[in-house]
C-alpha cells in the first residue's frame, strides 16, 4: 500500500488528514541466534518492509489506535496508559511503548489518533512487532521533542514487549529496526550496546528469506524457557566462576566451568550460547574479509546448534534448511529469529535464485504440506519520519 492510500484511510476514518507519518523497519538476522539476552553479539540487519504509524493529535483525552492489518478500534484514556489491554489486543504494543514514556515521567496533555499499517508477514519471526514498538517510539519522540537516542527507543520498545506482551526478549529485534542502516548489518554487543554497521555488499549474491508459514508462536512460553534455562545455567557456573552472562566464556573458559551445571537442558543451552557468540565473532570478520563460504558454514553450524543443542527449530524450519543446503549454489542456509516456525534466511548465488525456490519450494511443501514463500531481502534503513 502506498503512503497516499494510507492517507486517504486515515481521512476517512477520522475525518482529519493525518500530520504526520511514521515507518519502522523489520528485521532479519543473519547470524547471532539467541545470544541478545546471555550479553552476546547478533547480526541482523533491517528490512525494506516494516510498520508505518499516521497520527494527529485530536485535543481529546484520550489515544485511538486503529490498525489498516485489523478490524478493531481501540480508544484509551490519557489517565490509563500504564494498563495492558485484556486479551492478545495487538494495540499492547504502541500502548505499551506509551506506557515506558509515561513511567520515564513523559505526561500526554493531549491524546491522538493513529492509524498504523504493516507489510512485515505476520508470525514469520521478521519483528513486526518490534516494528510497531519502534515505529510508536520514534513517532512520541518526535512529536514531544523528547530527544531520545535512537538506542534509548529500542530499550522502550524491548520493555514494552517484556510488560505488555509478556515475552521477555532481548534487545536484538528493537535495535535493529530503529539503528538500521540500508545495505548494512548491524554487528551489536548486545552487553554493552556498542555496535558496528557492517556492509553488506554481495557480488553476485542474494539475501533470501523463507517463510515457513508455519507461525513462530513466540508467546508460546518456549522462548521464556529458554530465558529461565540460561539464568539457571549462569547460576550454576557462578558456583565455580561468577559471571553475569553466558556470553563472558570463550570456549575453552565453558569446558573449564561446564561440569557445574547440573541441569542437562542447561547445560545444551549454554554450550549453544558460547558456540553461537564465537561463531557471531567469527562470520562478521570472514564477511569483512570477504570470505562468504566461511560465513555460509558458520550460518549452516548455527542452524545444526539451534536445531540439536537450543532445540528451537522444529520440522518446517529444519525441512527448509535442508532442503536449502542441497542447492549447489546455496552459500548457507540457518533459521532466523526466535525460531518455533517463522523464516530462514540464506545467502544464495544470483544464477540460482530461481532453481532455489522451486526446488525448496516443492521439497519443503511435500514434506511439510504448506506453500512456502520467498522474499528476496532488501537491506533498508531504521525507522524515519516520511512525511
Ligand atoms: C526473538 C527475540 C530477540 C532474540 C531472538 C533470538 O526475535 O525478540 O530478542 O532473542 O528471538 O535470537
Amino acid at each position: 500500500m502506498e503512503v497516499k492510500e494510507m492517507k486517504k484511510a486515515f481521512q476517512e476514518a477520522y475525518g482529519h488528514e493525518a500530520e504526520a507519518v511514521y515507518f519502522a523497519p523489520g528485521r532479519v538476522n543473519l547470524i547471532g541466534e539467541h545470544t541478545d539476552y546471555n550479553g552476546g553479539f547478533v547480526f541482523p540487519c533491517a528490512l525494506s518492509f516494516g510498520t508505518y504509524l499516521l497520527l494527529r493529535k485530536n485535543g481529546e483525552k484520550h489515544i485511538n489506535f486503529r490498525s489498516l492489518n485489523m478490524p478493531d478500534v481501540i480508544k484509551v484514556s490519557l489517565d490509563n496508559l500504564t494498563t495492558p489491554l485484556g486479551g492478545r489486543a495487538w494495540a499492547n504494543y504502541p500502548l505499551g511503548v506509551f506506557a515506558q514514556y509515561v513511567k520515564r515521567g513523559i505526561k500526554f496533555e493531549e491524546g491522538f489518533d493513529i492509524m498504523i499499517w504493516g507489510n512485515v508477514p505476520g508470525g514469520a519471526g521478521l519483528s513486526s512487532s518490534a516494528a510497531l514498538e519502534v515505529v510508536t517510539a520514534f513517532a512520541i519522540d518526535d512529536q514531544l521533542k523528547t530527544n531520545l537516542t535512537r538506542i534509548d527507543m529500542a530499550k522502550i520498545g524491548q520493555k514494552a514487549e517484556h510488560e505488555f506482551a509478556q515475552v521477555m526478549c532481548g534487545i536484538m529485534d528493537q535495535f535493529a529496526s530503529a539503528n538500521g542502516k540500508k545495505d548494512h548489518a548491524i554487528f551489536l554487543n548486545c552487553d554493552t550496546l556498542d555496535f558496528e554497521h557492517v556492509p553488506v555488499k554481495l557480488e553476485g549474491v542474494k539475501v533470501v528469506i523463507s517463510n515457513t508459514h508455519s507461525p513462530h508462536k513466540l508467546d508460546s512460553g518456549a522462548y521464556n524457557d529458554r530465558v529461565a534455562q540460561c539464568k539457571l545455567a549462569v547460576e550454576q557456573i557462578s558456583k565455580v566462576r561468577p559471571i553475569k552472562f553466558l556470553a563472558e566464556l570463550t570456549e575453552a573458559d565453558f569446558k573449564e566451568v561446564e561440569h557445574a551445571i547440573t541441569d542437562e537442558t542447561a547445560h545444551k543451552r549454554a554450550r549453544h550460547v558460547v558456540g553461537e557468540v564465537q561463531r557471531t565473532t567469527d562470520a562478521v570478520k570472514a564477511l569483512q574479509a570477504g570470505d562468504l563460504e566461511t560465513f555460509g558454514k558458520l550460518m549452516n553450524a548455527s542452524h545444526v546448534s539451534l536445531r540439536d543443542d537450543y532445540e528451537v527449530t522444529g520440522p518446517e524450519l529444519d525441512a527448509m534448511a535442508e532442503a536449502a543446503w542441497k542447492i549447489d549454489g546455496v552459500i548457507g542456509s540457518r533459521m532466523t529469529g526466535g525460531g518455533f516456525g517463522g523464516c530462514t534466511v540464506s545467502l544464495v548465488k544470483d544464477e540460482a535464485i530461481d532453481e532455489f525456490i522451486e526446488k525448496v519450494g516443492a521439497e519443503y511443501e511435500a514434506k511439510i504440506g504448506i506453500k512456502p514463500d520467498f522474499y528476496i531481502a532488501e537491506i533498508g534503513d531504521g525507522a524515519k519520519r516520511v512525511e
